[in-house]
């Protein structure tokens, strides 16, 4: 029987390990922050705006919400990232993406200082990763990383393939398997043979955007299946990255869509706001 990794009840954990955390820094009056910068009314984005709110809130982390139009200017919206970067008050700065196309999404997370950058995507914060250096690591990989190993699913020694190269999950997931002492396969869409490289993997990891793309034809029997993926069905529904039913009989461990991947990255970036008021606080 295939374990189903439960990725709601991991991140619930995962938060209310933050929760006593911060309650231990308030009672040594040291607050945890976090700026939340939204541009724009798309609706996906207001959602999980939403729900870092709704997070920040229960582990007793402030949210310092600011909602610009979507016709904000790229100056405006750097001014303001500015303002944040020189706020005390600031722990963690996170601008929801995807901005409006106007605006360079690159030229606003790279004024965000490293050490305010709790969403893992400044060059400085990806050098220390590839490094093995400490600094933040984005939230998705990182929750990867925790899902495993708290499944107690080791890392070691294994063959890990992670298809997509996108800066967000899959590079950084790579550095991450890597520095558990994986030996890790990138795959994309130049990748010639996919099913093959795919075979090997003894951890399988898919964060390729496409609905149910990794079916059985690509997993060893006996793997673990980690899906990356959140697309929206026809029928409305999620699915991920990998047909679930059909892979299942196959494998010895995988995450669903929903409940899986996706509550991890929110509770990591509590983690990471946590880690971002230590360190600042010197703890
Ligand atoms: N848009 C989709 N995922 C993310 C994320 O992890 N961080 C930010 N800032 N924007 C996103």
């Amino acid at each position: 029987m295939a374990k189903i990794i439960d990725g709601k009840k991991i991140s619930s954990d995962i938060k209310d390990e933050v929760k006593s955390e911060v309650e231990a820094l308030n009672k040594k009056g040291i607050r945890v922050s976090l700026a939340v910068v939204l541009v724009g009314d798309d609706p996906a984005s207001a959602v999980y705006v939403r729900n870092k709110k709704k997070a920040c809130e229960y582990c007793g982390i402030r949210s310092i919400s600011h909602e610009l139009p979507g016709d904000t200017s790229e100056e405006t919206l750097i001014k303001l990232v500015d303002e944040l970067n020189a706020d005390p008050e600031v722990d963690g700065i996170l601008v929801q993406l995807p901005l409006p196309g106007h605006i360079d999404e690159k030229k606003v997370t790279d004024r965000i200082l490293p050490e305010k950058d709790v969403d893992g995507f400044h060059p400085v914060n990806v050098g220390r990763l590839s490094m093995g250096d400490p600094g933040f690591v984005s939230c998705t990989p990182q929750g990867i990383i925790e899902l495993l190993k708290r499944s107690d699913i080791s890392i070691a020694g294994k063959e890990c393939v992670v298809i997509g190269r996108s800066n967000i999950v899959g590079k950084p997931l790579a550095m991450l398997l890597l520095r558990e002492n994986g030996t890790v396969t990138v795959c994309h869409s130049r990748t010639s043979d996919l099913k093959e490289v795919s075979k090997r993997a003894d951890i399988l990891c898919a964060a390729i955007g496409k609905t149910e793309f990794v079916t059985s034809e690509y997993v060893k029997e006996g793997a673990c299946v980690i899906d990356v993926g959140i697309n929206r069905g026809e029928d409305g529904k999620l699915k991920g990255d990998v047909a679930y039913d059909d892979v299942l009989p196959h494998v010895s461990a995988i995450t669903p869509v929903p409940g899986g991947v996706g509550p991890m990255t929110i509770a990591c970036l509590m983690k990471n706001c946590l880690i971002a008021a230590k360190r600042k606080a010197g703890e």
